[in-house]
Order: structure tokens, then sequence, then C-alpha cells
């Protein structure tokens, strides 16, 4: 019942752009419809094309126990991506793919109503926050747009490959839960 459903249907079912020609699951999203916040990853790999779930391969592991060590899990956020369906060899998706598949994401957002939005890598930030976004530089910081407050932080597969980013993630993460209780205790 309810749009969220109605719209989870459309995408599951959506030919819009190439990359449905080579996925094998369209990952619409999971968590809490109802949280305070949303994580924004890029597009699903392979595990994620597999089960059609978000983040359930490595980089999903590593981002449960960033979500573990403050005391947050998927029942208490939303996760989803710029783009539903797998790009192949995980190459970047392309910026009509970007266009054809951002829509989805809108609605998720409008019905989702997040107090905070968090990009999980340079490809959501680059999109939902300013397109010259630095991941290195600007991560951690905090902006609003529509409304909406807007963060960034490393994706967990950049710190798969260096370990040394994983403490400004970390801390990244503390700041997060840290809005996530004032979020709701009001
Ligand atoms: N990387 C992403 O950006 N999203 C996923 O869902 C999985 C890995
Ligand atoms: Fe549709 Fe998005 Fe999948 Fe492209 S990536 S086919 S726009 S759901």
């Amino acid at each position: 019942m309810g749009s969220f459903e109605e719209l989870r249907a459309r995408c599951l079912g959506c030919t819009a752009c190439r990359l449905s020609e080579t996925r094998t699951n369209v990952v619409f999203g999971m968590g809490n419809e109802k949280s305070p916040i949303l994580f924004v990853g890029e597009g699903p790999g392979e595990q994620e094309d597999l089960q059609g779930q978000p983040f359930v391969g490595r980089s999903g592991k590593l981002l449960d126990d960033f979500l573990a060590a403050v005391e947050l899990d998927r029942s208490k956020v939303y996760i989803a991506n710029i783009v539903k369906c797998r790009p192949p060899k995980n190459r970047d998706p392309l910026p009509d793919e970007e266009e054809a598949c951002i829509g989805y994401l809108r609605e998720q957002v409008r019905l989702i109503g997040p107090k905070l939005i968090v990009c999980l890598g340079r490809i959501a930030a680059c999109k939902l926050i300013r397109p010259d976004f630095k991941i290195t530089t600007e991560r951690g910081t905090y902006t609003e747009k529509a409304g909406i407050l807007m963060t960034a932080t490393f994706h967990p597969a950049a710190v798969l490959r260096d370990p040394r980013k994983k403490a400004d993630m970390f801390s990244d993460f503390i700041e997060i839960k840290h809005r996530y209780d004032q979020f709701v205790n009001v």
C-alpha cells in the first residue's frame, strides 16, 4: 500500500536507461522509510545486483560496521543509490544514466522526508551537493539545500582501499549519530 510501494514497483520495471539491459535486479533501496537520515551511495555492485539490496557486499559490511559503531543500523536509516541498476564492471554511472534515474531518488526523498542526506562518496556528493564537491577536503561539512541538511563522507570502498581514511569516516559517523539523536528527540 501507499505510494512508496507504487514507486518501488515502477522502479523495478524501469527500462529508462541502458543499465536495464545488463542488470540482474533493480536495487531500489532499503531501511526505515520514516527515518530522518537517508544514506545515498553510487550504484549497485555485483552482490547488490545479484541480491536486489543495497550495500550487501564488502562495502556494505563495512557500512554496517560503521553504523553499529555509533549504535545505528538498517532499521533506523534508509539506504539508496544514485542509480538503481548496476553499471557493467562497476564503472562510474554516466551522466545520462544518473539523469534518467535521479527522479526515483527525488521521489524517495519526497516520501521519506529526511532531515539529513548523507552522500557516500564522490559520485553521490557531486550529484546531490555540488558538481565540484571535493570529498577529501569537504567531507564532514554540512550545508542545507531545499530545507534538507546535506553532508558527505567517504564511500566504504574507498576506506577498504585505504584504511587510513577510517578515522575520518568514523568521526563523520559520530557527528551523524549526534544529529540523529537530535532529530528523534524533538
Ligand atoms: N556501492 C554503492 O555505491 N552502492 C551499493 O549499493 C553497493 C556498493
Ligand atoms: Fe531505470 Fe535507473 Fe535502472 Fe536506468 S538505472 S533502468 S533509470 S532504474
